[in-house]
């Protein structure tokens, strides 16, 4: 260990040298700003709600004003929250190395508001409104209970990836060529069940990349890592960030 760093020795220097470092982040990253995990039972209003059975085209189709509170609830959550350390760790790290691409499964924004540039927003943006006829980006009317696009008259979607629906193509392509081009890969906060973002820090490892894990509770794919660090994103990342610096 370096002098006053907890972390591996051979991870920093491995950031140390690294020419490109890519990022995979997931909902255990907002965790701490207060946003509760995706596979973390629900409060309040939607506790009876599986959040699997709302984010589908299906359940959109079957009633999409339920699927719009839903979506307006998560809204609000999201914003009224704060990005935390771990996101500020990860746009400062993004200045100490000569290249970072930092993908996020999360539609929350946090990264954005954090200071991260040229966020890859792998399952959309919450924040979006898009056409279901035809995926377009539109501005929605908030007070309409489901708004529609002003140009073909189809209901408007919040701007996120449901389950069964294929990735952006832009984020899949830049995900890849980053996960293969990248020579350390850091997947954070994410059970790393759901593909393909789970397949990147494979992908990465086959390429010939340095990969380690941070999440308190290790992942099934944590023993295929080279380290897996067990600790909240909000603490691991400063301290990475501060170890870098020393
Ligand atoms: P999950 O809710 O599946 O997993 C969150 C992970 O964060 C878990 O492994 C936790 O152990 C970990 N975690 C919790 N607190 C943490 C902390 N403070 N620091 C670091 N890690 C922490 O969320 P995702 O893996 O992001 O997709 O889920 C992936 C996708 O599944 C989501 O983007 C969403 C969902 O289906 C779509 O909606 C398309």
């Amino acid at each position: 260990m370096t002098e006053n760093c907890d972390l591996p020795d051979a991870l920093i220097a491995a950031l140390r040298d690294a020419r490109h470092v890519c990022i995979l982040t997931g909902a255990g990253v907002s965790a701490e700003s207060g946003v509760p995990t995706f596979r973390e039972a629900q409060d309040g209003l939607w506790a009876e709600y599986n959040p699997q059975d709302l984010a589908t085209p299906e359940a959109f189709v079957a009633d999409p004003a339920l699927i719009w509170r839903w979506y307006r609830w998560r809204r609000e959550t999201v914003a009224s929250v704060k990005p935390n350390p771990g996101h500020v760790a990860i746009a400062t790290l993004a200045e100490r190395v000569p290249q970072l691409t930092l993908i996020t499964q999360n539609v929350d924004n946090l990264h954005q508001r954090a200071g991260s540039r040229d966020v890859i927003e792998y399952h959309g943006n919450i924040f979006e409104d898009r056409c279901f006829a035809d995926g377009s980006l539109r501005a929605g009317d908030e007070q309409a209970a489901v708004p529609i696009c002003t140009d073909c008259g189809s209901n408007l979607r919040p701007g996120v990836v449901w389950f069964g629906e294929a990735i952006p193509e832009h984020a899949m392509n830049q995900s890849g060529s980053a996960a293969v081009d990248c020579d350390v890969f850091l997947s954070i906060g994410t059970s790393s069940l759901v593909y393909p973002a789970a397949g990147l820090a494979n992908l990465a490892n086959q390429n010939g990349a340095i990969v380690a894990e941070i999440n308190p509770n290790p992942t099934t794919h944590a023993a295929n890592f080279d380290f897996a660090i067990a600790g909240n994103s909000g603490l691991v990342l400063p301290e990475l960030v501060d170890c870098l610096a020393h």
